[in-house]
Parts: structure tokens; C-alpha cells; sequence
């Protein structure tokens, strides 16, 4: 099982940046994922190759073109993939939705830029928005990359321990709360001021059930005291 990703992208210079490093890098060389970048700037009009123009009903910045998105959308052959626009106004990413997306045989990722795209492009060609956050990026680029990082650390082989995305924050063997603490060699550490920190004498212990126990209250004290939200939903 594999992952494409098909970008649409003004700067394709900006892929695979940090994702051919590291887990992600080894991946994408073993092939468990792969992308293409379609440089929209190809599809844009006149000697300036121009993919903007001004907004009807005016105000402020410029628009991407529909049929300079068009020309590049169909160039790029994208058959059977999810279609995901990079919006602030989306559906706000979380590890259940990641999980949904990183089963799909492909997505493509267009990248805004300015003030956003025609939004006729969006409903003529089944664009769903996916935001990464309530904040406003300059561009679509960083948000693709972290919908990709988040998507590719989910495919079969890619980290090491099976069991580590179900344990970790947001996760279904987590129950959807956030992560205990971790700790690791020296069990007393003594920081620059000479001050001495013990790691907790539980996880010294050897007592498994008991550290699953206390694991489990760090998560859920953890949740209370910073996302109470998450222990809301049902
Ligand atoms: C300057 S933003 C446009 C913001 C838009 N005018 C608005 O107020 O909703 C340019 C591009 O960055 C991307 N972008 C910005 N913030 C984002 C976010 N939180 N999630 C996903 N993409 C984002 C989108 O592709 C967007 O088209």
C-alpha cells in the first residue's frame, strides 16, 4: 500500500523540503509514498504567465485563476485521487481525519496563494478545504507538508513500532487524550543549577500493570489541565 500525493503548487522548489529527510525521506525512497509536483505558474496567461487577477466585488489582494487551475488540475491526470484545497476555512485536521486521509490511494493538494482561489474552480472539480489550524499561512505549501508528514507516518512500515501511533497523543489505544510523560537515562539527572530530578519511582519499578495505571492518569490529568475540549466529545 501506497500513497501519492499530486501538488498543485506555485513553488514547486518548496517539495519535498523537509519530508526527504529522516522517517518520511526513508519512506519516500522505499517508495512507501510518492508525489508530483504541477507547477500552475506553466498554465498561467500571457508573457508573465499571469495566474491572478483582481476580485469581483473588489477589496484587498488578488485571486488564482479557474481556468489557469483547470489547465493545470487536468495536466496533472490526478484520476481517482481525493481532491483537498488548503484552506484556513476548512474542516480543521485532526488525527482521525489524517487517519481517514492516509488510506487514500491518493490525494491532490492544491496551494493557494493571495487571497485564495476562484471558488468555482472549487465546486466544478469536488474540492474538499482542509485547514491545519485556526491561523493564516501565507501559503498552501506549509499546510500540504504537514498534512503529508501527518498522513505519511501512518503508512504500513513507515515508523518503526506498530503500536506507537495508536499509544501516542490523540490516538485509539490513548482513548483520544493526549500523552503521558517520558522520561530516560539517568533515572537522577542533575541539571546546570545543581538541582537533582528523579524520574518517577513507578516507571522504575517493573510493574507493568501499575505503569500502564499511572500512564494512564498522566493522560487523562494531562487532557483536563490543557485540551478539557478533548474529553468532551463523545
Ligand atoms: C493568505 S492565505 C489566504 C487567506 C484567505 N484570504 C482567508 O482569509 O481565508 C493564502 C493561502 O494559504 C493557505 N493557507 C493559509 N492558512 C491556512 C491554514 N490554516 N490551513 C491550510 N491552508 C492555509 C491557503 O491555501 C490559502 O489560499
Amino acid at each position: 500500500m501506497s500513497l501519492h500525493f499530486n501538488l498543485l503548487t506555485l513553488f514547486p522548489e518548496m517539495f519535498p523540503g523537509s519530508l526527504g529527510s529522516s522517517l518520511a525521506g526513508r519512506a519516500l525512497e522505499r517508495g512507501d509514498w510518492s508525489y508530483r509536483c504541477t507547477d500552475i505558474r506553466e498554465y498561467g496567461e500571457g508573457v508573465h504567465k499571469s495566474v491572478d487577477d483582481t476580485p469581483y466585488g473588489g477589496g484587498a489582494g488578488m485571486v488564482m485563476k479557474a481556468d489557469v487551475l483547470e489547465k493545470a488540475l487536468l495536466a496533472s491526470k490526478d484520476e481517482g485521487a481525493r481532491r483537498i484545497y488548503l484552506s484556513p476555512r476548512g474542516k480543521v485536521l485532526n488525527q482521525a481525519f489524517v487517519k481517514e486521509l492516509s488510506a487514500a490511494p491518493a490525494l491532490t493538494l492544491l496551494c493557494g496563494r493571495y487571497e485564495g482561489v476562484d471558488q468555482r474552480f472549487l465546486e466544478a472539480h469536488d474540492f474538499e478545504e482542509i485547514s491545519i489550524g485556526d491561523y493564516v499561512l501565507s501559503g498552501g505549501e506549509p499546510a500540504a507538508l504537514i498534512l503529508m508528514d501527518s498522513c505519511i507516518r501512518l503508512l504500513p512500515g513507515v515508523m518503526g513500532n506498530v503500536d506507537t501511533a495508536d499509544n501516542e497523543s490523540f490516538g485509539a489505544g490513548a482513548d483520544g487524550l493526549l500523552e503521558y510523560p517520558h522520561y530516560t537515562r539517568p533515572s537522577m539527572w542533575v541539571d546546570a543549577q545543581g538541582i537533582e530530578h528523579s524520574v518517577p519511582e513507578i516507571l522504575q519499578s517493573g510493574n507493568h500493570a501499575k505503569i500502564d495505571e499511572w500512564r494512564k492518569a498522566q493522560s487523562l490529568e494531562i487532557t483536563r489541565m490543557r485540551r478539557p475540549d478533548l474529553l468532551q466529545k463523545d
